[in-house]
């Protein structure tokens, strides 16, 4: 994409958990896609939510872009996998780096995580594994830094580690010029890990499903980029709120709305319909793009990747 960029070394060939070809179908062409003093504290948030927006990607690298919600199963991962292998299709160079242990973005993309050895864990522990720790996946253009159950444990191992909360930052500080997004898939926690991404990040992208108590666990996740924004990273914003699993139940639509008051400038359109093809993709080994791109999920994850790659200035 940019011949000015100095050359990185090929990423290692995973390998894949489904041994196929895969081409670039016609939709391509045709879409539009500290101890307790540092570890930020969670306690609820009152008075008005305050999401402040992101800025620009400074010139000459890359954007790196959270995905992140303390709430499991909001659709993280899904999220991560699905806008990151649109973007790959569209011609960008992708790095997708898995912060959490169950390491669900290595079998959503293809890869085999049990025959990886350089994870996310050791680029934290020691950033200048960096480059040999990104592996090619099912998708082209879109590499992976995986994610398993060896972070477990990773936030009480750091806790006496000075500068803990930069790692993750200074590991993908070499990478940034040879990729144009750079999107980290976080656990459904706001612990040390979380905050390594937080602080590596020019913006985050927060999924929400739309039911009870979206906008509760919004109020929180502010506090805490509030935190952060105070101690270590002053430019973290956000990119966009994203509804997802949307039904056309009466819920889920008051729901919409208010988030759509909430932050008018912010939610990410349209909300990602409930599709069980999005479901089962990932016991495919591959993104929705590759196994049913004309599924309500597919359409929606490509009209919401049109957004974002707006909103991220990757558009030339
Ligand atoms: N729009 C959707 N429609 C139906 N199922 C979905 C959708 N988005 C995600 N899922 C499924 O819901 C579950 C939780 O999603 P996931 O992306 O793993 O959430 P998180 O990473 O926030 O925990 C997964 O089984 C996933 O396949
Ligand atoms: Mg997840």
């Amino acid at each position: 994409m940019n011949d000015e960029r100095s050359v990185l070394p090929d990423a290692k060939e995973a390998p894949l958990i489904v041994d196929v070809e895969f081409t670039e179908t016609d939709e391509v062409a045709g879409s539009p896609i500290l101890d307790s003093v540092e570890r930020v504290k969670t306690e609820e948030v009152s008075g008005p939510m305050d999401l402040p927006a992101s800025l620009p990607t400074p010139k000459g690298r890359g954007r790196v872009v959270t995905v992140i919600n303390q709430k499991g199963g909001v659709g993280k991962t899904t999220t991560v996998i699905n806008v990151a292998s649109q973007l790959g299709l569209r011609g960008y160079k992708i790095l997708v780096v898995d912060a959490d242990s169950q390491g669900n973005c290595a079998t959503g993309l293809g890869v085999d995580k049990s025959k990886v050895r350089t994870t996310t864990r050791d680029l934290i522990l020691n950033p200048e594994t960096a480059i040999n720790a990104r592996h090619a996946t099912a998708v082209d253009n879109v590499h992976m830094i995986v994610g398993d159950k060896t972070l477990i444990g990773l936030e009480q191992e750091m806790l006496r580690q000075l500068g803990r909360e930069r790692r993750l930052y200074e590991a993908l500080a070499p990478l940034l010029p040879h990729y144009d997004l750079i999107l980290i898939d976080t656990p459904p926690s706001l612990g040390i890990v979380s905050v390594n991404a937080l602080v590596a990040s020019d913006g985050i992208v927060v999924p929400v499903q739309t039911e009870y108590f979206a906008l509760e666990g919004l109020a929180l996740l502010s506090g805490t980029i509030r935190e952060v924004r105070t101690l270590l990273n002053p430019t973290l914003g956000v990119d966009g709120v994203l509804m997802t699993m949307h039904a056309p139940t009466t819920l889920n639509h008051q729901v919409a709305s208010e988030l759509r008051e909430a932050f008018p400038k912010l939610m990410v359109e349209p909300a990602i319909r409930r599709n069980i093809r999005l479901a089962e993709a990932p016991s495919h080994g591959i993104p929705i793009h590759l196994h049913q791109p004309n599924s309500a999920g597919g359409q929606d994850y490509r009209d919401v990747v049109s957004v974002l790659e707006r909103r991220w200035g990757l558009k030339r």
